[in-house]
């Protein structure tokens, strides 16, 4: 990575950090990057996931019982642990593109974090962000204030170039991945030998991906958060559809990407074509000012055209959309913020304060109501599903005239489509990330 664009991030960053910590009444904010959980009844821990607001601060993922101490107006310093231990593997001191603009400790022992934290005179200017347990009697500062981690998420919406640069560079990662994948599904993989071949790709093991990938081999399409990778190989003549949405990590960032595949051509395969003709008309549409709920209930008007071209409804698309059974083949939200963390923080807050924008009643499952600003970084996700249980309530209600079920049944062994792309928001144009890197 660029250590320029680094050290433009980690100035913008400081900037935000001091106004916002002068704000809200503190000199100084402690960041603890986390401990291991141990599992229940066991000696084996729980993959270790750093803290978002530490991994915020400094691009370090995977080190447990570190610290980033952030005084005011000074060069942060980093208390990086490094214990003796001949189980593990300890990771070097840091060495890198980032290292510079940090002052470090290094930490035989977690509890020789204290020394470096506060004292009494400075507690009460001092705020710390982290999970409390085992820091009993610590001198760590006020707990997670708030309306000082308010500000912080609002501020994370904004990504500096650094930011966008991993996040390219995390679709540049998945993109090959999920061209391994589709070929391993076109030679007749299992689920989980789809998976092994994404993984394999992408360099980067599970515990890595920013999230459980899912890869769906027919029906289980319709499974909206499928992970259960099965092992079984299905017959050639039994292969129909293929969804993955996985993504890939670079430096704490994440891609989210979804694609559909046809094993034959047929009505399918031409509904993928529609779905990803207006995924990619949505993704013009977005410009600074939109509010994303309205870009959301656009998103339903064209599923719900889709799916009258399609004959699956005999409705009008306008009807479908009021009647709710649009809701039936697309129960999610168009997209969402993306970043350090898959499901960004801040999508429904009113303001750098705080307070929530909760999703229109009717759309309880969308993730922002935001309105779209130069700098955010989104998902554009529509979806076309068939889904039993959805089915089955609207078989059973007044709409179920309005629904040509022949149709529905020979689309149900597909399960659905889904298209997921990453895109930045800039002043006059927007980037779609995930497309730029499949046309590379
Ligand atoms: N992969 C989860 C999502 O698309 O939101
Ligand atoms: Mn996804
Ligand atoms: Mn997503």
């Amino acid at each position: 990575m660029d250590k320029n664009l680094y050290a433009e991030h980690i100035a913008t960053l400081r900037n935000r950090y001091d106004a916002i910590l002068e704000e809200c009444g503190y000199d100084t904010l402690n960041v603890f990057s986390g401990a291991p959980k141990v599992q229940f009844l066991d000696d084996n821990h729980y993959p270790f996931k750093a803290n978002p607001q530490f991994k915020a601060l400094v691009p370090v993922t995977d080190n447990p019982h570190s610290w980033v101490i952030y005084r005011r107006g000074q060069k942060p310093r980093l208390l990086f642990y490094r214990p003796v231990d001949f189980w593990h593997y300890v990771p070097p001191a840091p060495d890198t593109f980032w290292s510079d603009h940090y002052d470090f400790e290094l930490l035989g022992k977690p509890a020789d974090a204290k020394a470096f934290l506060g004292d009494d005179s400075s507690l009460g200017k001092t705020a710390f962000i982290g999970e409390i347990q085992g820091l009993d009697g610590w001198p760590i500062g006020i707990p997670n204030p708030e309306a000082l981690i308010a500000r912080l998420h609002w501020a994370r919406a904004y990504k500096t170039p650094y930011e966008m640069a991993c996040l390219r560079e995390a679709n540049r990662i998945a993109v090959g991945a999920h061209r391994a994948a589709e070929g391993a599904f076109r030679d007749g993989a299992s689920e989980f030998e789809i998976n092994m071949a994404y993984l394999g790709a992408a360099g980067q093991g599970e515990n890595r991906m920013p999230y459980g990938n899912i890869v769906a081999l027919n029906s289980h399409a319709a499974i909206l958060h499928y992970t259960h990778l099965s092992t079984e190989r299905l017959p050639e003549a039994n292969l129909k559809s293929f969804l993955i949405d996985a993504g890939a990590d670079c430096h704490g960032y994440a891609a989210d990407i979804t694609r559909s595949y046809a094993y034959r051509n047929g009505d399918y395969a031409e509904l993928i074509r529609a779905m990803d003709e207006m995924q990619q008309g949505l993704v013009a549409q977005m410009q600074v000012g939109l509010a994303y709920p309205d870009l959301h209930r656009d998103c339903h008007l064209k599923v719900a055209e889709i799916l009258q071209r399609f004959g699956v409804i005999a409705t009008s698309p306008e009807s479908a959309v009021e009647s709710g059974i649009s809701r039936t083949f697309l129960p999610h939200g168009l997209g969402h913020f993306l970043g350090l963390q898959v499901h960004d923080v801040g999508g429904h807050q009113t303001a750098p304060e705080g307070g929530t924008t909760p999703p229109p009643a009717e759309y309880p499952f969308l993730r922002t109501t935001r309105t779209i600003e130069a700098g955010q970084v989104f998902t554009i996700e529509p979806g076309l599903y068939f889904i039993d249980s959805l089915l089955a309530e609207l078989k059973d209600s007044p709409l179920a005239k309005e629904v040509n079920w022949n149709k529905v049944d020979a689309f149900r062994p597909y399960g659905g489509v889904r298209i997921e792309d990453n895109v930045i928001v800039h002043p006059d144009r927007v980037e779609n990330m995930t497309r730029d890197c499949y046309a590379e």
